[in-house]
């Protein structure tokens, strides 16, 4: 029996670092090392993740460019601004206090604009240690064929989804929905960092989820004598883990004072948000969400190959 494990991976070699290890048991079994030179567990299954293409990221890309993380700024909202009462200040100082309105988004004036904007990259916070519970699964392949090769085909990498509901929401951009990703830190040995794209609706008690798939279906070809029957062992590995973030809905922009009698020659005048509340949380309100995360990860580490009688 010679050494040697065909591993046709269906994409690259994800296995480059193949052992080549035969060690035969009786009646003709034999086991081929196929991980790493350290073995199964959660090391490998980090790692795994981390050389495995992000099969949604072009989606993601996709998605985020359709989508913005802005809204318009109304009046309405402008007033409930930490810092409003600064804006009237200035206002009042530069141009009086004669009878006038205040507007945002004026359609006369488009080069004008005010927004709410969230950040484009929210960090996911974890509440406690993950729960985790790891099981083997067994993948039966193939008889081999009539060259002496058996095909076993299995499903490795790291997958995770997220449900998550608003506790408390912002009170600028009420009901309006944003995109924005979520950035999921790792967990040393046993969950890998990822990053999904969501939508979010600033609205108390909402519901969101999000999704990451990075599971490849691989074919193992293993070089065995005619008439074996080969099998993979999986370690699967599923945490739950309970996460917060915070959304930071920040305005930015132009207030215009329109007054009914002109001052200094003119009617309105503009006053933008960053010049006189330099600081983002005098423009500011906050939402803030919570909900758990199930990651599982997948790794093959050993396959079995028997004679079939
Ligand atoms: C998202 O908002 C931030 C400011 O909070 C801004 O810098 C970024 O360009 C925005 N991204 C998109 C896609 O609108
Ligand atoms: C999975 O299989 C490996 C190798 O046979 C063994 O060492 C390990 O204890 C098994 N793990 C579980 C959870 O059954
Ligand atoms: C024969 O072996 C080659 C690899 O050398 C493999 O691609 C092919 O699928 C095998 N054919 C059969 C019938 O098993
Ligand atoms: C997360 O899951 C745990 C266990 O099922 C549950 O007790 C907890 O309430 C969940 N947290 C949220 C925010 O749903």
């Amino acid at each position: 029996m010679f050494c040697g494990i065909l591993a046709v991976l269906s994409i690259f070699m994800l296995l480059a670092p193949l052992v080549c290890a035969l060690p035969f048991l009786g009646g003709g079994d034999e086991v081929l090392d196929i991980f790493s030179r350290s073995g199964g567990g959660a090391r490998n299954l980090k790692k795994f993740g981390e050389n495995l293409p992000s099969l949604s990221s072009s989606t993601q890309t996709q998605r985020r460019a359709s989508a913005s993380n802005c809204t318009l700024l109304t009046e309405h909202e402008a007033k409930k601004l930490p810092g409003w009462q600064k804006i009237i200040e200035h206002a009042d100082k530069l141009w009086g206090t004669g009878k006038r309105s205040i507007k945002t988004n004026d359609e006369h004036e488009p080069d004008y604009p005010a927004k709410i904007c969230i950040a484009d990259k929210i960090q996911i916070s974890y509440q406690g240690a993950p729960s985790c519970m790891t099981e083997n699964v067994t993948t039966d392949g193939l008889l081999s064929g009539t060259n002496g090769t058996a095909s076993v085909s299995v499903t490795q990498g790291f997958s995770a989804s997220s449900s998550f509901s608003l506790s408390e929401s912002a009170t600028i951009g009420v009901s309006q929905s944003y995109m924005t990703m979520l950035n999921f830190p790792e967990v040393a040995s046993t969950m890998q960092d990822f990053a999904t794209s969501v939508s979010i609706t600033n609205y108390v008690s909402e519901y969101f989820t999000s999704s990451y798939d990075e599971m490849e279906t691989v074919t193992l070809l293993v070089a065995v004598s005619d008439g074996h029957h080969c099998s993979v062992i999986e370690s699967v590995t599923t945490c739950t883990i309970e996460g917060t973030g915070e959304l930071q809905f920040i305005a930015s922009g132009y207030i215009w004072f329109e007054y009914v009698d002109p001052v200094a020659g003119h009617y309105k005048y503009p006053v933008m948000l960053e010049d006189v509340l330099p600081d983002p949380a005098s423009r500011s309100s906050y939402a803030r969400f919570r909900g758990n995360t199930t990651a599982i990860s997948r790794s093959s580490y050993q396959a079995t190959c028997k004679e079939v009688s």
